[in-house]
């Protein structure tokens, strides 16, 4: 059968991405033979590289894309319209071509991270959440738990005042929790009481393996859940941290499977193969 309907992940680069098996997994699984979805490597220069891929979508009859690094705050610009929480997170990671050609950008990160989180019996609502770093995974993260009514959420990071940005914007919108923030900082982290802590900086990744944002003097206490969104590798020293003190830890390839899945059911109006979505990352990794 021919292909008909194609969606892709727009990233620089995109080779490593593991996107493509488990979405072409999960098309498959679907019955959606004559649907395909592709690596979509955009250069970052010159710089309006990505504005020329993303109208392409639109050019070439795509059925739309994800967004990946760095083009999730690029694309919004170039999109006819924005989901109330892309507009609140100010990041796409999905596109969706509609029936009258318009742009529609999304975000599934935050909800993929609740879903999986959900997976392991975490419910946000009420719980007091410590979030480290303050960029694009971040915000999308930090609007998130607030709307599923966290009680208390403190962002800590190095440049304290991408912090303190965030959650001035989100203490308007919801005024019903904390929102407080932070220096990266030993004495804060010394405080931390949260049932939940999440790195969402860069330390940890291929590029920084030996790094952790948290200092090796503070241990974690038993009853907190620890989750790292760096998923390769699969343990980051973050990750070793709070094993050692025996603490629930989780990696970030739960979340890449639910945001996927939310980005399929966004593009075919179709419930996600989840469990075969899962297989296929976890098998990747280990490949
Ligand atoms: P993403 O979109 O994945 O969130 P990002 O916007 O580049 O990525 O954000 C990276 C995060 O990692 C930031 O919070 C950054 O801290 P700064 O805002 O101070 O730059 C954090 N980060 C990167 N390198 C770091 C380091 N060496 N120590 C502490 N935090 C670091």
């Amino acid at each position: 059968m021919s292909v008909e309907n194609i969606v892709g992940l727009l990233g620089w680069p995109t080779s490593h991405s593991i996107s493509p098996i488990m979405q072409n997994q999960a098309l498959k699984t679907a019955g959606l033979t004559n649907w395909l979805y592709v690596p979509m490597p955009v250069r970052p220069e010159p710089k309006e590289r990505i504005k020329e891929a993303v109208w392409g979508l639109r050019a070439l009859g795509f059925k739309g894309a994800n967004v990946t690094v760095p083009y999730k705050e690029a694309v919004v610009p170039y999109l006819d319209r924005l989901s109330d929480e892309a507009a609140q997170i100010g990041a796409v990671n999905t596109i969706v071509v509609d029936e009258h050609d318009h742009l529609v950008g999304h975000n599934t990160d935050g909800i993929g991270f609740i879903n999986d989180l959900a997976d392991h019996g975490f419910l946000v609502a009420n719980k007091s959440i410590l979030i480290l770093g303050a960029g694009g995974s971040a915000r999308a993260l930090a609007y998130t738990v607030l709307a599923q009514k966290c009680k208390h959420l403190l962002i800590l990071n190095r440049t304290e005042n991408k912090a303190s940005d965030i959650a001035h914007s989100l203490k308007q919108k919801f005024p019903e929790s904390v929102v407080e923030a932070g220096p990266l900082a030993k004495e804060y982290l010394q405080k931390n009481k949260a049932d939940l802590v999440i790195n969402t900086t860069s330390l940890g990744l291929p590029s920084k393996p030996e790094e952790s944002p948290w200092d090796s003097g503070v241990a974690f206490a038993q009853s907190q859940v620890v989750y790292d969104l760096i998923y390769n590798p699969a343990i980051t020293p973050f990750l070793k941290q709070a094993e050692r003190s025996k603490a629930t830890t989780l990696n970030g390839l739960g979340m890449l499977v639910h945001q996927g899945a939310k980005s399929f059911e966004i593009w075919t109006g179709l419930k996600a193969p989840l469990s075969v979505m899962k297989s296929a990352v976890f098998q990747a990794v280990k490949d």
